[in-house]
């Protein structure tokens, strides 16, 4: 069978990552083999991101180069199948193909699995294929098993959706309601995973925590199962909702050694009055007696959260109490936004929208502040002897790079191949991003997970 070459852009969340390699899978059989760049290719999926700013007007954009690609393809005597797939895809499908009829397909992110029937109908026919539609069972079914290559660390999306309806967010709309993925389906991929080589796998999810699927007892069951399978020295999951932080899961932070003390907990905000307006369904105490909580349970846990200033209606003093929170937890790491007004979102038609010289200045002052935390929490593991997970070769020759169970990046000096190995590394060296350090020397006795 002739190659054909495939290349895929990828923005967005991790849940896009690992939908973007399941595409590249689906689409092996048929030919089409992955490329690193759109030059000269038979198929470009743009696999899109709808969460802030001017998400459509940058796929617009983006699709105006690829146009141009394309055209250089159709004058060289061949075609470029041209896919807008994601979020973007999922909420302006119409506008798409109206803006951009040289778009050959258009599917939102349930519908992957139909992709070779859509190249055969996009390769035979004039126009446009469009799939938006929800079938999120269908398509975990009948994608192929994961023949892509893959690292030391894999994801593995075991949820989709959202019922939770945050003010300001376009997931409940772009990726449909929440659905979660048999017991056995994710112990399956799991194992798979870790034969193709996988040390550390991350459960995804849009509410990961608040998995129910068939086969294990909630979320908790699932990663005390998964916790079993050989070789798998790793266990992760993000993103959560403080909602669904119930007690078993707590717990398993204390009792499965596989689960990282590593903590992605979304609170966007420390000001009650915001986190109502905001739907969020807890308060700032709440929040903080989750983080005590897991910190009685497993002591040495990070936490890191998502923030968001500038929502409509917060005022300097919701701000402060923001800032507050961040001092109360002691964050790891954090991402912050300012507020960006999604189209058909509760809070963009909502008055006392905040300006954006604010909103700036808010987040300058916030984000000062995760900065300085994060340089902090990095300076204290300054001197540790910590096990780093190896993921493969570092900056600079004699160097392997890899990760703290805190989610820290690693450089060490390290003589031989340690990828897919967990070592005592002693660390010597901190800066606000990443950590250096030295290989132990009995490392390899005490390897451990
Ligand atoms: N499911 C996750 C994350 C969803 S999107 C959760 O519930 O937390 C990732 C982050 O993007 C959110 O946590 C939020 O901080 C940010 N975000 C979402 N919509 C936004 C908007 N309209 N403007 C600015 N930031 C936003
Ligand atoms: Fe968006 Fe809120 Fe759902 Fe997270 S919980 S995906 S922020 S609606
Ligand atoms: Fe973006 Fe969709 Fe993920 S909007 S953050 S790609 S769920």
């Amino acid at each position: 069978m002739n190659t054909k070459r495939l290349h895929v852009i990828t923005h967005g969340c991790q849940m896009n990552v690992y939908d973007s390699g399941r595409m590249a899978d689906v689409l092996a059989p048929i030919g089409y083999a992955p490329v690193a760049s759109p030059d000269g290719a038979d198929m470009v999926i743009l696999n899109t991101c709808h969460i802030r700013d001017r998400a459509a007007e940058k796929v617009f954009s983006e699709l105006g180069r690829l146009r141009l690609l394309q055209a250089q393809r159709a004058l060289d005597g061949g075609r470029m199948v041209l896919a807008v797939a994601g979020c973007v895809a999922q909420a302006e499908g119409a506008e798409i193909l109206r803006r951009a009829p040289y778009v050959d397909l258009v599917l939102g992110p349930q519908s992957y699995h139909r992709l070779p029937e859509m190249v055969a109908r996009a390769t035979r026919a004039v126009g446009a294929v469009v799939e938006t539609d929800f079938a999120v069972e269908e398509k975990f079914d009948t994608l192929p098993a994961q023949t892509g290559p893959q690292g030391v660390t894999a994801f593995l999306t075991v949820q989709e959706g959202c019922d939770k309806f945050c003010s300001f967010c376009v997931v409940p709309y772009t990726r449909g309601a929440e659905s979660s993925r048999p017991a056995s389906a994710v112990l399956a991929e799991a194992e798979r995973l870790v034969s193709l080589g996988a040390r550390e796998v991350t459960l995804l999810g849009q509410n990961v925590n608040a998995w129910h699927g068939e086969g294990a007892d909630g979320f908790a069951g699932l990663v005390r199962r998964l916790a079993t399978i050989p070789g798998l020295l790793r266990l992760r999951y993000t993103t959560s909702h403080p909602r669904d932080m119930d007690d078993a899961l707590i717990r398993a932070h204390a009792e499965v050694p596989a689960l990282m003390p590593f903590l992605h907990l979304p609170v966007q905000s420390g000001s009650d009055r915001m986190l109502a307006a905001m739907n969020r369904r807890h308060t700032a105490a709440g929040y903080v007696a989750i983080i005590d909580r897991l910190r009685a349970a497993r002591p040495d846990i990070a936490l890191s959260s998502d923030f968001i200033v500038g929502h409509p209606g917060e005022t300097e003093v919701d701000f402060e109490a923001t800032l507050e929170l961040i001092q109360r937890v002691g964050f790891a790491q954090s991402f912050s936004f300012k507020y960006s007004p999604r189209p058909g979102t509760p809070a963009a038609a909502a008055p006392a929208q905040v300006d954006e010289a604010t909103k700036d200045r808010r987040l300058q002052t916030l984000q000062a502040l995760l900065r300085e935390q994060q340089g902090a929490f990095n300076a204290r593991t300054a001197g540790l002897d910590v096990p780093v997970l190896f993921t493969g070769p570092g900056r600079r020759p004699g160097q392997m790079s890899g990760r703290t169970p805190w989610l820290q990046p690693v450089h060490a000096d390290a003589t031989g191949n340690l990828t897919g190995t967990v070592a005592m590394v002693k660390i010597v060296a901190a800066t606000p991003t990443s950590l250096t350090g030295m290989l132990h020397p009995d490392a390899q006795e005490r390897a451990c997970a």
